[in-house]
């Protein structure tokens, strides 16, 4: 926190994303207020709590509209307000084509791993290209000087860092990438491949979480575009400009904020024991996140499924709790997986229950931030087992969590926290016995190896925490806003 504020220039911060910290909800009359379940919303909502400045991002609640003044304001977070967040609205179609459309049938699976394939459509890249220009202007109205820093998030805005280079010359832009980038030939079938890197080199910084995607970048900028590649600073430059393109692998704020209200332990688990009406001496493994086919969500049902089959004796005395949270459920991919999910639960289940007991519970909708903490807490194992994934929080979320040390972390290797948690017990999930053997690990660990891994990757998360990663860009930006500083006065 404090290295942020050090690291922090004397510049507005402005920080654009699609989806927003805080969505206002109107249900049976009354607004409620729902934090969403997304890793950027996680890293960045500490940060700008710190620094202040404006988050730019889409409106999405049912009540977002009566909670905003006449510029579409508000200040946040609510009851505390240290920073404005402005909302923009999109019209369905735009919604449909720019998030659904490009975003999330085309780049998402582009980017990641998961075998599914990307789609893409001309009427959805045109939807895309309008609302990067919707949120260009937005910038310039929000911005209250020429030389703002601006942080754009994401892969819904590829379009936007050169944009904004085009209407604000002097804005230190730092793009950050939170997705995997593929390589030079996966990336290559998407048709707008030269557009999209044109529009992230508009960007002073452009940064993903690991050196592997700096590298395919580098890579897809040299196929692709008549560039300039200097490998050894890791820079671009295209158009006469220049681009770094920097690994900064994001984080979480530490120590978070919600553990402060926080049971002990020994109590969270009482109470998570209670809910789920389990036996007293039932071990408990956990699984936290969005919906999404990226996550390997079946994968490791069909594993507990196969621990079950080979050792028994756990049955009636593992249960494994899948919070899951809809998302984009608009998009066949989604709702079949969630269909196809229950089916398998029902299935495992079916195999292993005994009398009332159910090995798998899987509670699907939103997830407040203190009821997830309360299910880390109350677990002995959670399992992050990502088909792909840039970084994954949660994996970082439950170690924040187990303040009492305890608890083993199961981490698929294809999850970029799988470089920084080395500690955890680090699976192959599409090996489904090699990752049931780990859980049976994961259940016999002695305490006492549970607290050696838990306190390194305690340390690890406390020192590289996202107060740091934020610093480290505003760091690099600072550096390069100084030596553009001089040329201009030249
Ligand atoms: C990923 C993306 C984020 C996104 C989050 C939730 O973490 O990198 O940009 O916010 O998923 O997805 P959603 O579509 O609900 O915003």
């Amino acid at each position: 926190h404090r290295l942020l504020l050090e690291e922090l220039p004397d510049a507005q911060v402005l920080v654009v994303s699609n989806r927003e910290p805080y969505i206002h909800n109107r249900s049976a009359g009354e607004i409620t207020l729902q934090i969403p379940a997304s890793g950027l919303v996680a890293a960045l909502e500490p940060v700008m709590r710190a620094c202040g400045g404006t988050w730019i991002a889409h409106g999405s609640g049912s009540a977002d509209r009566d909670t905003v003044d006449a510029a579409d304001r508000l200040r946040v977070p609510p009851g505390e307000p240290t920073y404005l967040l402005r909302r923009v609205w999109l019209s369905e179609k735009e919604q449909s084509g720019y998030y659904y459309g490009l975003a999330n049938e085309g780049l998402w699976p582009l980017c990641h791993i998961a075998f599914v394939r990307p789609t893409f459509r001309e009427e959805d890249w045109v939807q895309y290209r309008k609302v990067n220009e919707q949120f260009a202007d937005v910038i310039v109205e929000e911005a209250t000087c020429d030389d703002p820093i601006v942080l754009v998030q994401d892969y819904h805005f590829a379009l936007l860092p050169r944009m904004i280079r085009d209407r604000l010359p002097k804005a230190t832009v730092i793009a950050f990438w939170h997705i995997p980038w593929p390589n030079a030939e996966t990336f290559g079938i998407c048709p707008w491949r030269r557009e999209i890197i044109d529009g992230l080199l508009g960007s002073t910084i452009l940064g993903f979480h690991t050196q592997f995607h700096c590298n395919n970048f580098l890579e897809a900028a040299d196929r692709f575009m008549e560039s300039r590649i200097d490998r050894e600073h890791a820079s671009v430059t295209f158009r006469g400009q220049e681009t770094l393109i920097r690994p900064y692998p994001i984080s979480i704020e530490w120590p978070p904020a919600a553990l402060v209200d926080q049971a002990p332990v020994r109590e969270c688990r009482d109470a998570v024991r209670r809910r789920f009406s389990l036996p007293a001496d039932a071990r408990i493994a956990v699984g936290i996140e969005r919906f999404d086919y990226t996550k390997g969500i079946l994968d490791r049902i069909r594993a507990i499924d196969d621990l079950l089959r080979c050792h028994p004796e756990w049955i009636g005395r593992l249960v494994f709790i899948q919070a899951a949270a809809p998302t984009r459920s608009k998009l066949a991919t989604y709702s079949s997986l969630q269909g196809e999910a229950e089916r398998l639960v029902a299935d495992v289940n079916a195999r292993h229950g005994k009398g009332d007991f159910q090995p798998i519970r899987l509670v699907v909708r939103h997830h407040e931030p203190d009821e997830v903490l309360e299910l880390f807490r109350a677990s002995d194992m959670c399992i992050v087992s990502s088909l792909h994934d840039g970084m994954n929080l949660v994996a970082k979320e439950f170690v924040a969590a187990r303040d009492d040390e305890h608890g083993v972390l199961i981490l698929s290797s294809f999850a970029g926290a799988s470089r920084e948690l080395s500690e955890a017990l680090i699976v192959n999930p599409y090996d489904t016995h090699g990752m049931a053997e780990a859980f049976v690990r994961a259940l016999q660990m002695p305490p006492a190896e549970q607290r050696d891994r838990m306190r390194l990757m305690r340390d690890l998360v406390r020192e590289r925490n996202v107060y740091r990663w934020a610093a480290q860009m505003l760091l690099d930006a600072a550096r390069l806003r100084r030596r553009q500083r001089i040329v201009w006065s030249n």
